[in-house]
């Protein structure tokens, strides 16, 4: 049975892992909680502890890591106690055999909001900041791997028990009304990733991105009028125009289809 690792099963990683169980692929996982083990043992995980900020069991993870033929690193960067996000991702892959292949799950905030269209090429912000830690990852990662790995920018996740429209609701003066969102469900994340392995699509970046992008105003005033919450009010002052991501590379490279191409329909 053909091995497929996920590094961090948690709310894109779990459900994608039990959609490449059912389509016959052995899963294995990684948490920071070890009283998460247990049951991802239970859904049928082969699960191991991994805390990149904490001391981890590196020649056990070696071995737990051999056979797989596919690795998703799947783990935001976060507070780095004493290495930078990028070192902690190049010594997670180092764990894997050399001949594994792997899905890096970046985000499109490497773009610039000063760009208009965010097309894979499109340069990116350096500054050090939280987008540039993604951005020096997948540098890295590209360096180190090469042809071995494919990067993924999704856009901002949309789906069971996340909302970013809740974080809105009821705030006043928000910036920017007529920028476009830039949003994707998860189950077409996870599809995505699927075809990637599917059609084994490597040394490659794709931008993540449901194909309708309406401005925020539009967009998180009428997911809080259809949820009953407080409404948002947005800076009629505040201009900034925003990104649009195309997703068309995926589209043409992939022939991938967007279950729910349009926000409104998440
Ligand atoms: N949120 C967004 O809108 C957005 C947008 C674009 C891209 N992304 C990217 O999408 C990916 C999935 O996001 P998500 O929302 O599913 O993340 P999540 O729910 O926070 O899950 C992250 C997983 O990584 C594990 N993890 C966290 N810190 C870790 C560490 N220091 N060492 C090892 N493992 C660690 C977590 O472990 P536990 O199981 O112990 O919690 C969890 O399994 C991430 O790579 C993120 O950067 C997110």
């Amino acid at each position: 049975m053909e091995k497929i690792a996920i590094a961090g099963l948690g709310w894109l990683g779990l459900p994608l892992g039990l959609e490449l169980q059912s389509l016959g692929y052995k899963v294995l996982g990684t948490t920071t909680n070890a009283d998460k083990i247990s049951d991802l043992q239970e859904k049928g995980f082969e699960a191991a502890l991994l805390d990149l900020n904490k001391e981890f069991d590196r020649e056990g993870l070696r071995t737990f890591f051999e056979e797989v033929s596919v690795c998703i690193i799947n783990i935001p960067p976060g507070k780095s106690v004493f290495q930078s996000y990028r070192s902690q991702c190049l010594e997670l892959a180092g764990l894997f055999p050399e001949t594994a292949r792997f899905i890096f799950t970046s985000s499109t905030s490497v773009y610039s909001d000063r760009v208009i269209l965010a097309e894979e090429n499109t340069s990116v912000l350096t500054d050090y900041n939280f987008t540039s830690q993604l951005f020096l990852a997948e540098k890295a990662l590209k360096t180190e791997l090469g042809q071995r790995l494919t990067v993924l920018r999704l856009a901002g996740l949309f789906g069971e028990n996340r909302n970013p429209a809740r974080h809105l609701s009821g705030k006043s003066g928000l910036k920017n009304p007529a920028s476009p969102v830039n949003l994707v469900h998860r189950d077409d994340c996870i599809a995505f990733i699927k075809e990637i392995i599917r059609q084994r699509t490597w040394g490659e970046t794709f931008n993540v991105c449901a194909s309708e992008h309406p401005s925020r105003e539009e967009f998180y005033t009428r997911i809080c009028e259809k949820q009953g919450w407080e409404l948002p009010f947005f800076d009629p002052e505040s201009q900034e125009q925003g990104k649009i991501v195309s997703n068309q590379k995926g589209i043409q490279m992939l022939g991938f289809s967007y279950r729910l191409d349009s926000p409104f329909d998440f």
